[in-house]
């Protein structure tokens, strides 16, 4: 019987115009160039446009051009699938917003909460749905607008520095042509660190997984548990993205080897075969750790962090997208996209190009 697999068909992406550098933000934050470009690589990343760019609009820019590149319509696709972490409404989610940004049927909209890994979430999400047969062309997206939600003042200084905002979009499809598409994939996670990079306020955990019932109501104040921001969390400025850096740092390394050799290893394949990986843009320092553990070359690791800072989903998408157009990826290639990060979540898919 012929193996249906999972293809991606056509890619895009969009980048909001505004460039934003190190120095810019050495204006409103101790901060600097050195540091910044010596820890993380990062010299400039992209802010979105006030009025203009959301994690949806943006999203849906990228889906324009993949769906051109794919060479099918709009109303080809059949199912959406949108990774973001700072989606436009808390709910409803950002894929059905891409459904009306884009005319589209009412075809389902399926939105992933995965982070950095949302992007290889909802590729192998999709990948089930392909290889069952269910449907033809699913759009899977990742968009980010970090900008809207930082803390530009010196406290908040280790995340923001990092982050970017950016759309990224692919066209999967079934292929059955011989050993080509997703090979492989592997999707982990480990709740124990969910806040060791978290924006958690505010949320209706109401302090219990934190244990600070102090930025919420006492129980008379407010009998009900509350999504809202207090004047407590107004006061600490306890409603920004937190990360302990160095724990992550420490885990993304070990992670990254490990779901790239696994899904290398599913598939009957070594490090020594890899044509190219496209890691998640967490850090240019991790990525060039993750190099030298599997002993990659420059050629077989590509890297836009410089230019975008992290843009969490859209990381993937964006870096694929790019190397694919710079002729980095080429037809017959094996190719490896990996991700780590909030969750912990983290993951990898294998595609034979
Ligand atoms: O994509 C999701 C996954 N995220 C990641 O993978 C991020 C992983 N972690 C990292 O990339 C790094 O931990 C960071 C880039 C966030 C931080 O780099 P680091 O080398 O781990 O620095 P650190 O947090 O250990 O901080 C070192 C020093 C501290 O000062 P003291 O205590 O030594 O005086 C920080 O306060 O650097 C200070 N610092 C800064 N200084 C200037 C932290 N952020 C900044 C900053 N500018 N932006």
């Amino acid at each position: 019987m012929t193996q249906i697999r999972t293809k991606i068909a056509g890619m895009g992406y969009y980048l909001p115009k505004n460039v934003v550098t190190n120095d810019d933000l050495a204006k409103v934050m101790e901060t600097s160039d050195e540091w910044i470009k010596e820890r993380t690589g990062i010299e400039e990343r992209r802010y979105v446009t006030r009025f203009k760019d959301t994690p949806a609009t943006m999203g849906a820019e990228a889906a324009k051009i993949a769906i051109e590149r794919a060479g099918i319509t709009k109303d080809d696709v059949d199912l959406i699938i949108f990774a973001t972490l700072s989606a436009d409404y808390f709910f409803p989610g950002g894929g059905v917003l891409v459904q009306r940004e884009l005319g589209m049927g009412t075809i389902p909209a399926l939105d992933v909460r995965n982070q950095c890994s949302g992007f290889i979430y909802s590729m192998t999400i999709a990948d089930q749905f392909i290889r069952t047969g269910t449907y033809k062309n699913i759009l899977v997206i990742g968009s980010e607008s970090h900008s809207a939600g930082l803390d530009f003042s010196t406290r908040g200084r280790n995340v923001t520095v990092i982050f970017g905002d950016g759309a990224g979009a692919a066209i999967v499809q079934p292929t059955t042509e011989e050993g080509k598409g997703l090979l492989a994939s592997n999707i982990h996670s480990d709740g124990r660190y969910a806040e060791k990079l978290a924006f958690m306020n505010p949320g209706s955990h109401s302090g219990v997984f934190t244990k600070d019932f102090s930025m919420y109501p006492t129980e008379e104040e407010e009998p009900y548990a509350s999504l809202m921001i207090t004047p407590k969390m107004m006061e600490t400025g306890n409603y920004y993205p937190n990360m302990d850096g160095p724990f992550v740092f420490k885990n993304a390394v070990r992670r990254f080897p490990e779901t790239i050799m696994e899904s290398l290893t599913t598939a009957g394949y070594t490090i020594k075969d890899l044509d190219m990986l496209i890691p998640h843009q967490a850090n240019l320092r991790i990525a060039q750790f993750v190099q030298k553990t599997l002993q990659l070359t420059d050629d077989q690791v590509y890297n836009n962090i410089q230019k975008y800072g992290n843009t969490t989903a859209a990381s993937i998408p964006i870096a694929l997208c790019e190397a694919w157009e710079q002729g980095k990826i080429k037809d017959g290639d094996l190719v490896c996209l990996a991700a780590f990060g909030s969750g912990f979540t983290w993951g990898s898919a294998l595609f034979r190009w």
